[in-house]
């Protein structure tokens, strides 16, 4: 196992790039393996997680050919994949159990194609993985027809699915999940009838915006979305897609130069779908000098960051920009509703930037927090409680009062990736070293962590974990 060492330094500067978006990597190799031809996906994320699906995707019979590494981005963060799609009807069964690592969209999307596939498969996963709830999948997934098995009474990974003859469903997600809604709109293109599924907020919406790239239609009338079924993927224009930087990954970046004084950082090419842009919001509302540029212009047209700007629409539809960010002096502020999911997966380190924010800060109506790769609520508040700061857990969510000196001692990632990159974070602030243990998981999403951090003048390094 490996550990990082982060000491407080110099402020952070210079203009990065970071991996390509998990979710749309997922979404990319799914989706293309359902294609009738092949299509080349450029910046595709090699992180673990999306090398599950990657497994999982070949084991069940689609040639995926892994090419050139796409060059502005850290070594080892990037690759091309050229993926042989099977059609709608050419995925084989597997001869053996696949494994989805710790990768819930992997497992949750799949049951979602799978359910549609004449043939049975198991899932299984990581210790993380098999204590997440999968009854938010499997429910609908039974509702449409398919024979979907699970332990504790339906709910926990291993999965076993049988798929085949489904029928179109009606169907009100009880939680504000992207992974649902697309299991149910994935396995809706294999049903006989219409798939009308009711979001209760706006949860990240790149399935159905790369189904249409794909040439499926996918109507949307509010918060209601209708798919007819037994429409077959197309190819997609010019058949290839790029895959935009993950705005999940740049968070690290983006929180790390509003509370280190003095720094400047640039990120390019990263895509802000407004279903994905919560910690934008919360940093300007915060008093962090926020800019958004088209990408790779210069400072001539930058602006402050506001959601109402449309940006540039990459070929498959994913709005993309280069963001700006120095600091400013933060203020605490209060977060529910239809920000929680548009920031869901950034409250590790939103929790960092609240720390050294004047005053309170409050997040609640966000107990999805405890069904993630930890109990982030629980997890946040432990380790940066052991830091110094002052957190308070809530049901469903954190109080942080700030701002607060933060001292370095030893943490620990909870095997959760985003735990282990915010607590690097938090290092950069506090006096001493910081010693994240078991940090290694940080591949599970941002290949090149370390090396982007050090390239912006951080100073963290890896270690052997004695
Ligand atoms: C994801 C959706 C979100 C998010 C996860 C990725 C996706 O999960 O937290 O990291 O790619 O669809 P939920 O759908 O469970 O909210």
């Amino acid at each position: 196992m490996k550990q990082l060492v982060i000491r407080p330094g110099e402020a952070l500067r210079g203009d990065v790039v970071v991996p390509g978006d998990k979710s749309i990597s997922h979404r990319a190799l799914l989706l293309s393996a359902l294609a009738p031809g092949p299509t080349r996906i450029r910046g595709w994320l090699p992180a673990e997680d999306c090398q599950a699906t990657l497994r999982c995707v070949r084991a069940l019979g689609v040639p995926v050919e892994e090419e050139t590494q796409f060059q502005e981005r850290p070594p080892g963060s990037a690759t091309d994949l050229r993926v042989q799609g099977v059609g709608m009807h050419g995925l084989r069964e597997p001869d053996n159990v696949l494994d989805c690592g710790g990768s819930g969209t992997t497992m949750r999307l799949l049951a979602g194609i799978l359910a549609g596939q004449p043939f049975t498969s198991l899932l299984t996963g990581n210790a993380s993985l098999r204590r997440r709830p999968m009854d938010r999948v499997a429910e609908p997934l039974r509702r449409m027809g398919a024979t979907v098995l699970a332990r504790e009474g339906g709910r926990l990974p291993p999965l076993a699915i049988r798929g085949g003859h489904l029928r179109g469903i009606y169907y009100p997600l009880p939680v504000a999940s992207a992974q649902v809604k697309s299991a149910i709109l994935l396995a809706g293109l294999f049903a006989e009838g219409e798939t009308i599924v009711v979001e209760p907020g706006p949860t990240r919406d790149h399935t159905e915006r790369m189904l249409r790239a794909f040439g499926v239609r996918v109507e949307r009338d509010g918060s209601t979305l209708h798919l007819a079924g037994g429409q077959a993927l197309q190819e997609v224009e010019g058949g290839e897609l790029e895959v935009p930087a993950d705005i999940s990954s740049a968070a690290f970046l983006l929180v790390a130069a509003a509370i280190v004084p003095g720094s400047e950082v640039r990120v390019r090419g990263v895509g802000i779908n407004p279903t994905r842009t919560g910690l934008l919001d919360l940093l300007a509302a915060m008093g962090a000098e926020l800019e958004v540029m088209t990408p790779g212009q210069e400072a001539v047209g930058s602006q402050r960051w506001d959601a109402r700007d449309p940006a540039s629409l990459s070929r498959i539809g994913e709005p993309i920009a280069d963001l700006r960010v120095r600091p400013g002096p933060l203020r605490g502020l209060e977060v529910a509703g239809d920000l929680v999911v548009r920031t869901i997966d950034e409250f590790p380190v939103f929790a960092v930037a609240a720390t050294q924010a004047e005053g309170m800060t409050t997040i609640r109506e966000a107990a999805e927090l405890r069904v993630k790769e930890s109990d982030r609520i629980a997890a946040v508040a432990a380790e940066l409680t052991r830091m110094g700061a002052q957190v308070q857990e809530l049901p469903d969510g954190l109080i942080i009062h700030g701002p607060t000196p933060l001292v370095g001692t030893e943490v620990n990632s909870h095997g959760d990736h985003r735990l282990a990159m915010a607590l690097a974070v938090a290092g950069l602030v506090a006096r001493g070293e910081t010693v994240v243990r078991n940090a290694e998981v940080i591949h599970d999403s941002f290949p090149g962590f370390v090396e982007t951090m050090q390239a912006l003048g951080a100073d963290i390094q890896w270690q052997e974990q004695p």
